[in-house]
């Protein structure tokens, strides 16, 4: 039986929420039948027992078929679009500043590129690190595949994962890749984005180069899904339609997508993780306070859309055969910067949706994934205290899930704050309906949520630079109601709530009425970077705890509540680049910043052996 209900259903919401808030005093233990046990001192001969017995990681299995989701890149296939030219760009010797280049004529050559470079002002930009050709892979040695000890304390559930469910790992291209400014890729906001006071994106993990060694490591320690972004600056370093698409890109990332397979393991992808060309931003646009989210990442462009739909047609085709599940956008609203460009990120998807099922008639699966630190009341008693977790949700999921997944609407939140809000039409409405596979979420943690203390209605009428709520106009908390943490704190806004999590899912499934992805989820734990010993960082139990608890929701979620969770996927596969920073270390994997060399953390161990112990079908 459930404990939690949708925080929109608000008499249920009330009883529940009150059940779960009031428990007090000591806990419940179902699971004790035998309470009046008497105790019995004895002596007995002693020995050492506590020895170990070694366990290590197994290796997904070899590939012993190839299935393919869509036609293979052959003139059929091309066909569907106007025909795309190919080129590639020449390489920076180091050192060198400007590529010298003769072809002056050509607005997409040479020197074209290194002038688009030239004129992002950027330093450094063509730094390699250690590397600056692919790394061939080697094997990861047994020593390194032992098992961790277990921690104390972990679940108990007996439910097994449904056969179909998707276990795996995700990372993003800008946050690992490096080599931006090399083979052709033009620049991105990213790079732009984040000052020279702060590490830039230019080497990361050096994964352009290390992705055959990076997927092998996946690979040994049993992980079946492989989640990965491509940049859209690297295949289109032009990104507009009709600009020549570079042909090392598209070698690049199939030979990566065969590597996956190679591997035994699934491709996901995802189209545009924040790194939007730098183009569709004037300079001056990009530290502007946006109406909504954080950051300008142009989407609000008149020339976005078509241009993302190009884009979006050329991965396709090439690699819709081999991979089974695509994401859209990641977390649009993050980087809409205002009305428009939310409004162009759902206008896009739904054109790409309907080319992948009903031109490329491609048998996958594709949808689209958000950011919401599910809004709970921080009262929920109190009416005004559930309305305003509503419309926290409807300002960051309904906004566009409402379109995309029910053929709804904007929320009326949204169209009486946003400036510029317009609604769709009635055809927009039909185009646009269920063109999302699935509803990806990455549901990292919660957020405890009231009304501006003006109230929702004055503070939304009022878009002033003084109003900081706007155009939200919640305030929003990581304490509840008597003060207390929502759970245990990270190094950043991530605390662990797993209970938070499972009321999440179920919201989702019942409002939005599609199979739920868990697209990212992680833990950055508190001053990991800052230990000294390689060993501290490794056993990560914190990491572990979120993960672990958050599984076992899913599991009750699935079986206790009726939902349908398809799948879920750790963020991240490494530590990596965080927007300027490698102090949030969300990796099941550490990386030697001087090395470059990667490290197994505890929590993937646990994690995987928790799934593994979970799918009697695959033993
Ligand atoms: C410890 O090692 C002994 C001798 O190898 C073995 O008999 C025993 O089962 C081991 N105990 C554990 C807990 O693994
Ligand atoms: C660029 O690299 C040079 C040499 O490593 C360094 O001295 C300089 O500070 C860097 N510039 C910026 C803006 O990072
Ligand atoms: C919109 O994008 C185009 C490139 O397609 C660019 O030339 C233009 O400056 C952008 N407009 C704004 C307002 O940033
Ligand atoms: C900055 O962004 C606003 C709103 O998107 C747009 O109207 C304006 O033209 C942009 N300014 C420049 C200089 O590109
Ligand atoms: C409900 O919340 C509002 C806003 O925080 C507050 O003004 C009001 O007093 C609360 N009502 C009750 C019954 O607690
Ligand atoms: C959206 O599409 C679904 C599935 O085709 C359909 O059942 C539903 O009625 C549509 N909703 C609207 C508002 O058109
Ligand atoms: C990174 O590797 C270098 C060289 O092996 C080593 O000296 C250093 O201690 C390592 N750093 C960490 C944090 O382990």
């Amino acid at each position: 039986m459930r404990l939690f209900v949708s925080i929109a259903a608000f008499a249920v919401a009330v009883e529940a929420q009150e059940l779960y808030l009031t428990t007090t005093g000591n806990s419940a233990r179902p699971q004790c039948t035998q309470l009046d046990v008497t105790q019995n001192y004895h002596f007995e001969p002693f020995s050492y027992t506590l020895n170990e017995t070694v366990r290590y990681a197994t290796s997904v299995p070899s590939p012993t078929t190839t299935r393919m989701y869509a036609s293979a890149y052959t003139d059929a296939v091309k066909s569907l679009s106007t025909s795309w030219s190919t080129t590639t760009w020449g390489s920076w010797v180091p050192g060198q500043t400007v590529i010298i280049a003769t072809d002056s004529d050509d607005p997409y050559g040479q020197a074209a590129w290194s002038s688009m470079w030239q004129q992002a002002d950027l330093h450094n930009y063509t730094t390699t690190g250690m590397f600056s050709t692919t790394v061939s892979p080697t094997p990861v040695p047994s020593s390194e595949l032992v098992l961790p000890p277990r921690d104390y304390f972990g679940p108990t559930d007996c439910y097994n994962f449904p056969k179909d469910f998707i276990f795996g790992v995700a990372g993003s291209a800008a946050q690992i890749e490096g080599a931006v400014g090399l083979d052709g890729r033009g620049p991105s906001l990213l790079e732009k984005l984040v000052p020279d006071s702060k590490p830039k994106d230019y080497v990361t993990n050096e994964n352009y180069f290390l992705y055959k060694q990076d997927i092998q490591r996946l690979a040994a320690m049993g992980v079946e899904y492989y989640s990965f972004t491509i940049p859209w600056t690297r295949i289109l370093p032009f990104a507009l339609p009709g600009t020549p698409v570079n042909q090392q890109a598209i070698d690049h990332y199939d030979d990566l997508i065969d590597a996956v397979l190679d591997a035994g393991m699934t491709p996901v992808v995802t189209m545009l993780h924040f790194d939007s060309p730098l183009m569709f931003v004037a300079s001056d646009n990009i530290t502007k306070r946006p109406d909504i989210g954080y950051n300008n990442a142009g989407y609000q462009n008149e020339t976005f859309v078509d241009a993302f739909v190009n884009y979006g047609k050329i991965i396709l085709s090439h690699y819709a055969d081999r991979v089974p599940i695509w994401i859209t956008f990641n977390e649009p609203l993050l980087y809409a910067f205002n009305f428009k460009g939310v409004d162009h990120v759902v206008k896009a998807h739904a054109q790409i949706y309907r080319f992948y099922h009903e031109e490329l008639k491609a048998t996958g699966k594709i949808g689209i994934k958000f950011n919401d630190n599910f809004g709970v009341p921080k009262d929920a008693k109190n009416s005004s205290h559930i309305l305003a977790a509503d419309r926290f949700q409807e300002m960051q999921l309904g906004i566009f899930a409402n379109p995309i997944f029910l053929g709804k609407q904007y929320p009326e939140s949204v169209l009486k704050t946003l400036p510029g809000a317009q609604p769709l039409s009635k055809s927009e409405l039909k185009y646009i309906n269920h063109t999302s596979d699935f509803f990806g979420i990455d549901p990292y943690t919660a957020t405890v949520v009231s009304p501006a203390s003006e109230g929702i209605k004055d503070c939304a009428a009022n878009r002033s630079s003084s109003n900081s709520l706007f155009p939200y106009c919640v305030n929003q908390e990581t304490k509840n109601v008597y003060g207390w943490n929502i759970g245990y704190r990270s190094e950043s806004y991530v605390y662990i709530t797993p209970a938070h999590f499972r009321e999440y899912l179920y919201y989702l499934w019942n409002t939005f009425r599609h199979p739920v992805l868990v697209s990212e989820f992680g833990f950055p734990v508190h001053a990991e970077a800052e230990l000294e010993e390689l060993s501290d960082q490794l056993f990560d139990s914190p990491r572990s705890a979120y993960y672990l608890s958050f599984m076992s929701e899913i599991l009750k979620s699935i079986y206790e509540d009726g939902v349908h969770v398809m799948g879920a996927l750790a963020w991240s596969f490494v530590d990596n680049w965080e927007f300027g920073d490698y102090t949030q270390q969300f990796g099941i994997q550490s990386v030697n910043r001087t090395t470059q060399q990667r490290h197994y953390k505890k929590s993937f161990f646990d994690l995987v052996d928790f799934v593994k112990t979970r799918q009697p079908h695959k033993k």
